[in-house]
């Protein structure tokens, strides 16, 4: 069977790029070696990881703030199973939607791993051991990711955990020890925190997400330490190990002590590595770099130009919404058009609460880079729609240019800010200035008309509320 296009790996990056392929007329087939599409994001990622999210701060706020809104519940307790499986049924009824997408797209959908037999032909080995080999004229590898390790902390997913495993435990831990306080750190410390776990940080920089503006992992860290979190920042872990019930960490202390922390979890959350272990690369006539990338041009092509590849296998941020953008860019670049994907305005979102999210240049990148700039912040306590739910920590930082007023960066930590950003996103894409946004009406009351006071006080001070 010969197809104009074979998309290994059916994660947001290659479904998407498939479902494109299809409406654009071309012939596409589609390879995923586990049993459900979808890929890390919908079955042990971004989907599965803000279930648990939802379901654990509905328990948080029964058990915290519901008084204060004079409702009143009594025995309250979490049963964790059901809380697991809710997130599996929200799971398979995602994946099964993509299933049903790539009969509705007439995209042909083969269940193994797929490996080149060269650089046209792709094998696909069943769970059954069964061979088929498939032709294709471009092939898209959309492979993904999985977690990463170092040595001195081997992962043996009963004790020492990754956010796969975080993401189905049946029972509540009572002292999870997190090496890492970037993405998953934040969003799983939470989920298991609201549920009364003590949760402890090791983090190797001085901050929560420390790649975000650092006014974010400040003001996170304000937050997630209402819950009970514990911080160790700028300490090196030396060694996990697996105690039985017990995990014992060892903990390096900038004043060059050693500590030992004991847990009954250890989730290393340290980063995730490109994933192309079994796709025989080498027949292809492709190669990755020395940090298991596959390296593309400007036209996602790899060294061998009709092999294309997205997502979190090559460059740029881990996230399922910039592999989707590349999963479009290839279709359409396959089938003869110029589109375009404007990397900085990709945003990025945190799912705690308050949530956080970001798009644009950092402070700290605007200063490096030299960028003349100025700052607008609003606090949402200032804001009667925020008073009114008690969602009063956070705020809203704009940066834009000191001499045009044009938006550079806008980061948020706040209620809602991962649905906010959008309009950042929005007015930095038309290229607004902080002025136009101020000039612009804002529903009252809503979360929004803080963006709309940070850009005031972006432009001349002239924030209302404050
Ligand atoms: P993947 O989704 O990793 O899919 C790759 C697929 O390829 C997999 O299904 C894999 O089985 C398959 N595959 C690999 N090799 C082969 C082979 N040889 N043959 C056949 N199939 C193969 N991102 C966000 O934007 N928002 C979030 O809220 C978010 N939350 C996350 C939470 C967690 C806990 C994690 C771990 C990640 C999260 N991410 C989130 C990141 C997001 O999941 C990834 O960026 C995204 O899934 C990458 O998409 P992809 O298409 O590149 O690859
Ligand atoms: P991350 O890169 O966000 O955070 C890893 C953290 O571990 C960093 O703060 C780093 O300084 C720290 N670290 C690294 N080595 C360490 C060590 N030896 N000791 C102590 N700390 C160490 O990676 P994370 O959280 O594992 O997530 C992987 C990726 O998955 C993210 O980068 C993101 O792209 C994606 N993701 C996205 C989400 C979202 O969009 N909401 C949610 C979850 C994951």
């Amino acid at each position: 069977m010969e197809y104009d296009v074979i998309i290994i790996g059916s994660g947001p990056g290659g479904y998407t790029g498939a479902i494109r392929c299809a409406q654009l007329g071309l012939k596409t087939a589609i390879i995923e070696k586990y049993p459900t599409l979808g890929g890390t994001c919908l079955n042990v990622g971004c989907i599965p990881s803000k279930a648990l999210l939802d379901s654990s701060e509905h328990f948080y706020n029964a058990s915290h703030t519901f008084a204060e809104h004079g409702i009143k519940l009594a025995d309250l307790q979490v049963d964790l199973p059901k809380m697991i499986q809710r997130k599996q049924d929200v799971v398979d009824q995602t994946t099964k939607g993509i299933a049903f997408l790539m009969k509705k797209n007439k995209i042909d959908t083969f269940s193994g791993v797929g490996s080149f037999v060269d650089a046209h032909s792709v094998k696909i080995t069943k769970a059954d051991g069964g061979e088929e080999t498939i032709k294709g004229k471009n092939i898209v590898i959309a492979t993904g990711s999985k977690p990463s390790s170092f040595p001195s902390m081997p992962i043996d997913k009963k004790r020492v955990i990754t956010s796969t495993e975080a993401l189905t435990l049946q029972e509540i831990p009572k002292h999870m020890i997190i090496i890492g306080a970037g993405v998953i750190g934040a969003e799983l410390g939470s989920v298991y925190a609201r549920l009364g776990a003590k949760v402890s940080f090791v983090e190797f920089f001085d901050s929560m997400i420390p790649t975000m503006d650092k006014t974010m992992g400040k003001e996170l860290q304000r937050a997630v330490k209402k819950l009970g979190a514990d911080f160790y920042f700028n300490h090196k872990v030396t060694k996990v190990e697996n105690k039985g019930e017990e995990v014992e960490v060892s903990i390096d202390t900038p004043k060059g002590e050693q500590i030992t922390l004991t847990g009954d979890y250890c989730l290393v959350s340290v980063g995730r590595r490109p994933y192309t272990d079994g796709l025989n690369l080498e027949v292809a006539g492709l190669q990755t770099d020395n940090r298991g990338k596959l390296e593309v041009d400007n036209n996602l092509r790899t060294s061998v130009p009709h092999i294309y590849a997205l997502g979190d296998v090559i460059r740029g941020a881990m996230l399922a919404h910039k592999a989707e953008e590349e999963g479009t860019f290839i279709a359409e670049t396959i089938a003869g058009q110029k589109p375009h994907i404007h990397y900085r305005l990709i945003p990025n979102v945190v799912y705690t609460w308050p949530e956080v999210a970001a798009v644009g240049y950092t402070e700290e990148e605007v200063k490096q880079e030299g960028i003349p700039y100025k700052t607008g912040s609003f606090p949402f306590k200032a804001l009667g729609r925020a008073r009114a739910s008690m969602d009063i920590d956070g705020l809203v930082k704009v940066l834009a240019h000191k001499e045009t007023d044009e938006i550079l960066g806008v980061h948020i930590i706040g209620p809602r800010a991962a649905d906010m950003i959008a309009e950042a996103v929005v007015a930095m894409e038309f290229r607004a200035s902080a002025e136009d946004v101020s000039r612009m009406s804002h529903a009252h009351p809503t979360y929004t008309e803080a963006f709309k006071e940070a850009c005031l006080a972006a432009t001349d001070n002239r924030a209302i509320n404050m």
